[in-house]
């Protein structure tokens, strides 16, 4: 692909709908108030400041170590702006990102409050200053189980509105079954909000016919699994069914072993909805322009391919139709 291109396909605006905040903490932030706090982390970080990890159970125990040092809404209100400053250098204009109120609260009603509204407001005054739009979605955490999952479901129905719009769940996918889970998803719905799950990240096409039909999500993410069974990728189509695919993320956590491997194209050839986030950017080593030249060198994407898949990630969107008809509009040029 020659240089010229790539640079105008690099420079396109974006939409992410797949990205976890704490996970997209640079390692300097996190080591910054652990110095503030006077909290030692150990074996977060290798020598040369990256998050240190072995492998998928191993990052999950980092990134939960990393986000022990954000202690407040404060510090959550930071991270807000931090994470969008490298969306919106990135070219991102629209994001859904993942909040929970495990880290944030414990669980707690009131305490999660205060922190949303801290992150609300980061939010509001980052769109102002750089242009980019923060929707919220809380996810409970499967290897905490389905009582933690309940208490975040409680949080997310409580505060359900025009900014908190969705309801998912992240953590361990090799814990648990789903359908464990179907209660919280069920009062997140009745909330009002829209609803997505890991699945298929690990374990195969069955775990994302469960997500759809257990928990009935309209997006899953990853969900990349579903390749290994022809009735489960024709579900997705016939459901019209969303997948917020990370294919760094996949590629660095060794699910596939090089992008070249990676499902996406044939998944989006056989007319899968999906679009491409970074799930948590420097834990991986990426952000959304590395992702758009790692796909357009490996698949030969042109730009008609990212801004339709940039339109495909605004329609599955969950924010009401004003942002999305604003945000469709911004696409256009
Ligand atoms: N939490 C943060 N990143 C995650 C991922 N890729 N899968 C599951 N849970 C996560
Ligand atoms: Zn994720």
């Amino acid at each position: 692909m020659d240089e010229e291109r790539l640079a105008r396909i690099l420079d396109l605006p974006k939409v992410e709908l797949h990205l976890h905040i704490e996970g997209g903490a640079p390692p300097a932030f996190i080591r910054g108030l652990a110095q503030e706090k006077s909290v030692r982390l150990d074996g977060v970080f290798n020598e040369d400041g990256s998050y240190a990890y072995r492998d998928f159970v191993h990052f999950l125990s980092v990134y939960e170590a990393a986000t022990s040092v954000l202690k407040s809404p404060g510090d959550y209100a930071r991270l807000v702006r931090a994470v969008l400053e490298e969306s919106a250098a990135n070219g991102v204009i629209y994001c859904e990102t993942f909040l929970s109120p495990d880290f944030c609260g414990g669980g707690d009603v009131g305490a999660w409050r205060e922190y949303l509204h801290a992150m609300q407001e980061a939010a509001e005054a980052a769109e102002r200053d750089m242009g980019v739009t923060l929707r919220g979605i809380v996810t409970c955490i499967r290897h905490f189980g389905p009582d933690k999952a309940k208490a975040a479901a409680l949080c997310a129905a409580e505060t359900a509105g025009d900014w908190l719009v969705g309801f998912g769940m992240a953590g361990d996918e090799n814990k648990g079954r789903q359908r464990d889970f179907a209660y919280s998803f069920d009062m997140a719905r009745e909330a009002g909000l829209r609803l997505t799950s890991h699945a298929g990240e690990w374990r195969g096409p069955s775990e994302v016919r469960e997500a759809v039909e257990d928990l009935r999500v309209e997006r899953i993410g990853h969900g990349v699994r579903a390749i290994g069974d022809a009735a489960v990728v024709d579900m997705l189509v016939e459901k019209g069914i969303h997948l917020e695919i990370c294919p760094g993320s996949n590629v660095v956590l060794g699910v596939y072993g090089n992008m070249a491997a990676h499902p996406i194209e044939k998944l989006r050839e056989i007319g899968v909805k999906l679009s491409i986030s970074t799930d948590d950017p420097p834990f991986f080593h990426t952000t959304m322009r590395r992702e758009y030249a790692a796909l357009a060198r490996t698949f030969g994407w042109d730009e008609e391919v990212f801004l339709d898949l940039a339109r495909g990630a605004m329609e599955a969107a969950f924010c009401d139709k004003e942002t999305r008809d604003k945000i469709l509009k911004r696409l256009e040029t």
